[in-house]
């Protein structure tokens, strides 16, 4: 055995625990000033005062690696992404600039459908190096665990294309947890007004979930919750069905206009619901009284040119598990990096620094049903650990826009050396 000492950081900040945190306690960070890091066979075999490590873990320490007085934070949890996607929507985005909207361009033929059409003709080797590429840029941004959405393919070949694709790159820097969301819209062969619109849904009951589950491409299940797109009973319908496949459920909830999504993912036990700036007071009670998370997107309203940002603080004050994820897209929010994501939590939705970095990283392990491996710095856990160059934890806002992140362990691998991507 052969373990690696991290030494040379100015202090270790992390959240603490085995499961997600709430409320109050979501300000609690421990903070270790000048400590080291023991890494052994890709866990943390130690962190703490350098004099407290264990003489026999000492005698296992064959490597040194020079941390150049930075601060660790546990690797980054992006827990909504849709990578999966060829071809771009900046020409989209210019005319948004000039005043259409987001639902006008969907309508107009745009939007989802356009990206799906270049999903479509993608191979799935394009689709790997897409995904792979994307997975570099959320590494070097201090991301080692993400997941990652189908939905653009909305049928069954090219969602499975998708997300063998998210399983094939999942083995880089950044752990990818593959997420079926053949509900992301009715795909353009499909006219909505029509009985054909409940045979799309028939088919992703009856056939493309089914046939993810048999290739075990799945761990989650989604849907797009949303006026014009799917109804919440049409909702519950797949979720049901992928849960019936061992699928959790996790929802696009409330994100462009009030459909009650949040109570449905309280009700059906899903592992989070997504987005929430339209979320009611009924919905904002049920997330305080479940286990599902309220998954938080900034990026997508600061994105969309919105004022709304979903009401971040009354859902952590009432008690419910909040988490933040970038909505990695080519249309809603088009970036990797959870920096960005922190810094518009607190600067733009009021959540301090300390609750938007336990809702970065524990919170989000916890809603990928990851939180015993992953999500802070602690004994026993993966070492997916982030050296900023920085000397707190307060730069994360404080120094906002440019990119902190000098070093990533994955699993105790070095993924990212000097703000490069080590390959091995
Ligand atoms: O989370 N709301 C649906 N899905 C994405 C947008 C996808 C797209 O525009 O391509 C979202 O915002
Ligand atoms: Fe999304």
């Amino acid at each position: 055995m052969s373990a690696t000492l991290i030494r040379n950081l100015s202090r270790i900040v992390t959240p603490r625990g085995r499961t997600a945190v709430r409320g109050r306690a979501m300000r609690e960070l421990a903070i270790v000033e000048s400590p080291v890091i023991v890494v052994n066979d890709g866990r943390i075999a130690y962190a703490g005062r350098e004099r407290d490590v264990p003489r026999a873990l000492r005698r296992e320490v064959t490597r040194d690696f020079d941390a150049g007085g930075g601060t660790a934070i546990p690797g980054f949890v992006d827990t909504h992404t849709h990578l999966p996607f060829a071809g771009y929507r900046e020409s989209e985005f210019n005319r948004r600039l000039k005043g259409e909207t987001y639902q006008q361009i969907a309508e107009s033929g745009g939007g989802i459908a356009s990206t799906g059409r270049a999903t479509r003709a993608a191979r799935e080797g394009e689709l790997v190096t897409l995904v792979g590429a994307r997975a570099n840029t959320m590494a070097l941004h201090g991301t080692t665990t993400a997941e990652a959405k189908s939905g653009y393919g909305l049928n069954l070949h090219d969602e499975l294309k998708q997300l063998r694709a998210i399983r094939t790159a999942g083995e880089g820097p950044v752990r990818l947890v593959p997420t079926c969301l053949a509900a992301h819209e009715f795909p353009p062969e499909c006219d909505r007004r029509s009985p054909q619109r409940a045979e799309y849904i028939e088919r992703v009951v009856e056939e493309i979930i089914p046939a993810v589950a048999a290739e075990k491409l799945a761990r989650f299940c989604d849907v797009f919750v949303e006026d014009g797109v799917f109804t919440r009973d049409e909702g519950e319908r797949v979720l049901r069905a992928g849960a019936a496949h061992g699928m959790t459920p996790r929802i696009h909830a409330d994100e462009l206009s009030d459909t009650d999504g949040a109570a449905l993912a309280a009700s059906l036990g899903a592992a989070s619901a997504d987005h929430l700036m339209f979320i009611s007071e009924r919905g904002i009670d049920a997330l305080a009284a479940s286990d599902t998370v309220a998954n938080l997107l900034p990026a997508t309203s600061f994105f969309l040119m919105s004022e709304r940002f979903a009401p971040a603080r009354t859902l952590l004050d009432r008690g419910a598990i909040v988490s933040l994820s970038t909505d990695c897209n080519p249309g809603s929010s088009m970036t990797e990096s959870m920096q960005i994501v922190v810094q518009l939590a607190t600067l733009r939705m009021k959540l301090t620094v300390e609750e938007s970095l336990t809702a970065a990283t524990l919170n989000g392990a916890y809603s990928l049903g990851l939180a015993d491996e992953t999500g802070s710095i602690e004994e026993g856990k993966l070492a997916d650990i982030v050296i900023l160059d920085a000397p707190n934890y307060l730069h994360l806002v404080y120094h906002f826009g440019v990119n902190l992140v000098r070093h990533v362990f994955r699993g105790g691998e070095l993924v990212v050396r000097d703000g490069r991507i080590q390959t091995h």
